[in-house]
């Protein structure tokens, strides 16, 4: 009997089964935070693979040398993602970008760490300071203009497989009591993952990766997060590995042997969350989040030693 749920453990995407990145050639891909770290990857990846990329970044040396060195599929635009217009220019490059003057996967990914992250930070008087909110609006406000532009551009496109992918985090999904509002941040970005793919139109999906190490915090602050965890890390590329997956694997959900529920999945979206992981944990370095996207992560975690305190 066919399974109703479409977002259930049965559709689970194996890491270990691989994809075929012949299905982007020439395809169209936006993405924002594409001058540095995972977005960086993705922009490298997909590049590798045939797509027409075009990228926005607040580092303008950081992106433009990055789209010279890729060559001409590869376009830099300078996009503040808190801006709307700027995201509207990014979009309409992409477009103009494109062999089909279309767009077919997005990668919501622009995001920066949060500070105060106990809430307990004071002023010199000994007061409570005013939370700074311009995080969230990178992290979570700006991820919403992201998906809506993606849900407009793609029901203009002709190929009717619009593919939006986020970058949420295993912050999403567990207790941080050291990051709490980047922690809001990330499980906002895994609830409008969870809303929009039930009829958005387009495939939806995220990533939600463990500690890498990346420019997002200093090298100071990487060395203090060493010092709390086991010490293991996940890999920048296998958060674009994942990504990609998710933008090639048009059937990754279809393990129902009823053909008409996989028309049906692929017309409400995937909805899968792919975790980034420690190869010493998964060895392709990640892997889907399971069941409704509900994956133990604290018991596992626990279970794999990676976090001591935190
Ligand atoms: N590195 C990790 O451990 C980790 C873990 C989980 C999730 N993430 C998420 O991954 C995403 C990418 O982070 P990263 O680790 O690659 O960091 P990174 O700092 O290497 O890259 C983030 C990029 O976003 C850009 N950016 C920041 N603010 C922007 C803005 N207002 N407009 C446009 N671009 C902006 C930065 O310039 C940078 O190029 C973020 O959403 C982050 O929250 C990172």
């Amino acid at each position: 009997m066919a399974n109703k749920d479409p977002f259930d453990a049965s559709h689970a995407i194996q890491a270990s089964e691989g994809f075929d990145t012949k299905r982007l050639r020439s395809k169209s891909i936006v993405i924002t935070g594409g001058a540095s770290g995972i977005g960086e990857a993705a922009v490298r990846a997909f590049a590798k693979a045939g797509a027409f990329v075009t990228f926005g970044d607040i580092s303008q040396d950081r992106g433009s040398s990055l789209a010279e060195e890729l060559g001409k599929s590869v376009a830099f635009v300078p996009c503040d993602v808190t801006n709307w217009n700027d995201q509207i220019r990014l979009f309409r490059c992409a477009v103009d970008n494109s062999p089909d003057q279309s767009i077919d996967v997005v990668f919501a990914n622009a995001g920066v760490a949060i500070p105060d992250g106990r809430l307990d930070a004071i002023d010199d008087d000994g007061e409570p300071t005013e939370p700074d909110v311009k995080g969230i609006r990178i992290n979570l406000v700006a991820v919403l203009y992201t998906a809506k532009l993606a849900k407009w551009h793609f029901r203009q496109s002709r190929s009717g497989d619009g593919c939006l992918i986020m970058t949420s985090s295993l912050a999403g999904y567990w207790d941080h009591q050291g990051m709490v509002p980047y922690a809001a941040t990330k499980w906002g970005v895994r609830g409008t993952m969870r809303a929009l793919r039930q009829d958005s139109g387009m495939r939806v999906n995220i990533i939600a990766p463990w500690f890498i190490r990346t420019p997002i915090v200093s090298e100071e602050a990487w060395i203090g997060i060493e010092e709390m965890t086991a010490p293991v890390f996940a890999e920048v590329e296998d958060a674009a590995t994942a990504v990609l997956h998710l933008a090639c694997d048009e059937e990754a959900n279809g393990k129902s042997s009823e053909p008409s529920m996989v028309v049906l999945m692929l017309m409400v979206g995937i909805g899968r969350s792919l975790a980034v992981v420690p190869r010493s944990y998964v060895t392709e370095g990640y892997m889907d989040l399971g069941a409704r996207d509900a994956w133990d992560i604290e018991n596992i975690a626990q279970e794999h030693h990676w976090v001591v305190k935190m």
